[in-house]
């Protein structure tokens, strides 16, 4: 039988000095929030060390449970664990605020990584609410023009500050962002060039402009929807279950090891306790076998993620976008 490697002990580092697991626990609950507390139990005991989270996804204090069993069993200490939330556009104003409140249901003092979600400010209340504001017509609330706006970097500007200003946050990044939108911040940042940019990320959606870009500025890509999301799609490839053969792994493991093998983070998320212990190996394919599951996206490229605070922000092949046309 051949022996693997542990895609759990693969680590990246990052521009601020800080380490990386690369392979992370992806946390948006499937169905009811209170089972990601025994998928973050399964995750840690099979040896993930990363876990996704943000306030938005309404499972931090589900985590927060597992993390009290995790430290309380020895399973896992906190500086073993790297924790990663993250800031939506609704609390833009005030990312102390979501901060707080993940720190409070988490029941930890600091995260590792602080995300903003996405480059753009949504109308919220004080308490950032409604997460998803829409007006009658059905047209999402901004506070800032998406398209044109500066608002995103004065939000990522406040994250800054917020580092800057206390000791709760190891390293902060950014997630969605797109080249046109990356570039401006760098001219705009105050402090900190982000560590990683999270973004959707697998065969069917090759990203190589924007990982090009990020690569000339060392900020890391981190994979979402590392299977295409609900229902697994990329998983059907006839690629990924040829590969998984030959290598006697899982589909899951070949989707992860196309990232963790070329330097990027995979977020992978499951209901399934069995599917999560499982899904550690690392096989080794050849660089053929990884340019040959880039191509398939590159013949005809397919994006799962279509939610409307995406639209206008720079992404090629944003299903029903019209806003974008002016970015590269
Ligand atoms: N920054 C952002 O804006 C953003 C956006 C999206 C996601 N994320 C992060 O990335 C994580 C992962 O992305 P994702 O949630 O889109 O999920 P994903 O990992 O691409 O897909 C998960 C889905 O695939 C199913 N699945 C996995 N393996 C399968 C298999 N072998 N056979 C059949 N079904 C299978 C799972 O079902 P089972 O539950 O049955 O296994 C689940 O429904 C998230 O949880 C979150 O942490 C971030």
């Amino acid at each position: 039988m051949v022996q693997h490697n542990l895609a759990t002990e693969v680590d990246i580092k990052l521009n601020d000095g800080n380490t990386l697991p690369a392979l992370g626990l992806g946390t948006v609950p499937s169905d009811d929030p209170s089972d990601v507390k025994n998928q973050v139990v399964a995750a840690v005991k099979a040896g993930y060390r990363h876990i996704d989270t943000a306030w938005y996804y309404g499972t931090e204090k589900y985590i927060g449970e597992a993390l009290k069993q995790i430290f309380e069993e020895g399973i896992a200490t906190r500086e073993d664990l790297f924790i990663t939330s993250k800031v939506w556009p609704s609390l833009h104003h005030d990312p102390e605020k979501s901060l707080n409140s993940s720190l409070k249901d988490l029941g930890i003092d600091y995260v590792d990584l602080l995300l903003q979600h996405w480059p753009v400010c949504l109308h919220g209340d004080a308490n950032g609410l409604p997460a998803t504001p829409f007006d009658a017509k059905g047209n999402l609330l901004y506070d800032d023009d998406p398209v044109s706006g500066t608002g995103y970097i004065k939000f990522y500007n406040r994250i800054e500050d917020l580092k800057f200003n206390s000791n709760k946050i190891k390293s902060v990044g950014v997630s969605n962002y797109s080249v046109p939108k990356l570039r401006e911040l760098l001219r705009n940042r105050k402090r900190y060039v982000p560590v990683v940019n999270q973004i959707e990320y697998h065969p069917q959606l090759p990203q190589k402009d924007l990982e090009n870009f990020c690569a000339e500025h060392n900020i890391i890509l981190e994979a979402y929807s590392p299977v295409g999301g609900t229902g697994a799609p990329v998983l059907k490839l006839p690629l990924i279950n040829e590969l998984a053969k030959k290598y006697d792994v899982s589909v899951n493991e070949i989707a992860n090891a196309y990232h963790l093998l070329q330097g990027r983070s995979a977020l992978p998320r499951s209901s399934n306790l069995a599917r999560i212990k499982v899904n550690v190996r690392l096989p080794q394919l050849t660089n053929d076998e990884i340019q040959q599951l880039y191509n398939i996206g590159d013949k005809k490229p397919v994006r799962y993620t279509n939610d409307p605070w995406g639209y206008g922000i720079g992404f090629k092949w944003w299903e029903g976008d019209t806003l974008s046309t002016e970015f590269d």
